[in-house]
């Protein structure tokens, strides 16, 4: 359960500060899916960077299961930080590592054991099986965000947020990628937040959500 109550977050616009988010109320129900969509500016990554932890807002405040993590110390916020999976346009895959590092790399920084059989039954599911040994840069770009998403979740992930996941991805790989982040996230019962400029994929999702004026607009 997420619940933002009267989120303000600015920045400085040069002359004096702009509010990007400005009072945001918002709920999302345990396991939902949403699409998040706006217009360039509009605070969509802001947003997400506040939820996983990475940006505190100015005032208002952000309740992930009942914890309030808006007001939480640097400590708090470390440990809060290891329970959310990004997924970002471009990737940040590690290119010295190979696919299956990559794969394993947060929940390893996490400290997490991840094992050959965990990091294979991803891959598998990914369609990336015969991909492991591979570096990122021998892969596509629909093949490189599949290694975003199984890093991600092979993190066990208590929600995924994920910023024009299929930004840089044609048509098809990115109607792929969207159906195996549905599945996944479903099967996780993790949440899911989708940042995409896509109307097409957008309205595939469960539920979908436009900030304006530094809201949400259902
Ligand atoms: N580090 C920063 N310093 C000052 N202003 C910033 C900073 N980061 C973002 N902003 C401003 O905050 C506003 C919201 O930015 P944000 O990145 O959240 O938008 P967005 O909706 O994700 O846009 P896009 O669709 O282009 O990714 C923008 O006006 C941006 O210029
Ligand atoms: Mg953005």
């Amino acid at each position: 359960m997420i619940q933002l109550d009267e989120v303000t977050f600015k920045r400085p616009d040069g002359i004096g500060y702009r509010h990007v988010l400005d009072g945001l109320s918002w709920s999302v129900a345990a396991g939902e899916q949403v699409a998040l969509t706006g217009e360039s500016g509009s605070g969509k990554t802001t947003l997400l960077n506040i939820l996983a932890g990475l940006l505190t807002p100015d005032a208002g405040s952000v309740l992930i299961n009942e914890r309030k993590i808006s007001h939480y110390n640097t400590t708090e916020l470390a440990l809060y930080r290891r329970t959310i999976g990004m997924i970002f346009q471009h990737y940040q895959l590690l290119s010295p590592l190979t696919v299956a590092d990559n794969m394993a790399f947060q929940a390893r920084l996490n400290g997490r054991s991840v094992s050959h059989g965990d990091i294979a039954a991803m891959a598998e599911r990914l369609g990336m099986a015969a991909k492991l040994d591979a570096y990122p840069s021998q892969l596509s770009g629909g093949e490189q965000q599949r290694v975003g998403i199984a890093r991600a979740l092979l993190n066990q992930p208590r929600m995924l947020l994920a910023d024009e996941p299929t930004g840089n991805l044609d048509s098809v790989r990115s109607q792929e990628v969207l159906e195996l982040l549905m599945a996944l996230c479903k099967e996780q019962h993790v949440n899911l937040i989708m940042v995409t400029h896509s109307r097409a994929l957008a309205a595939q999702l469960p539920r979908l959500v436009e900030l304006r004026d530094g809201r949400i607009h259902e």
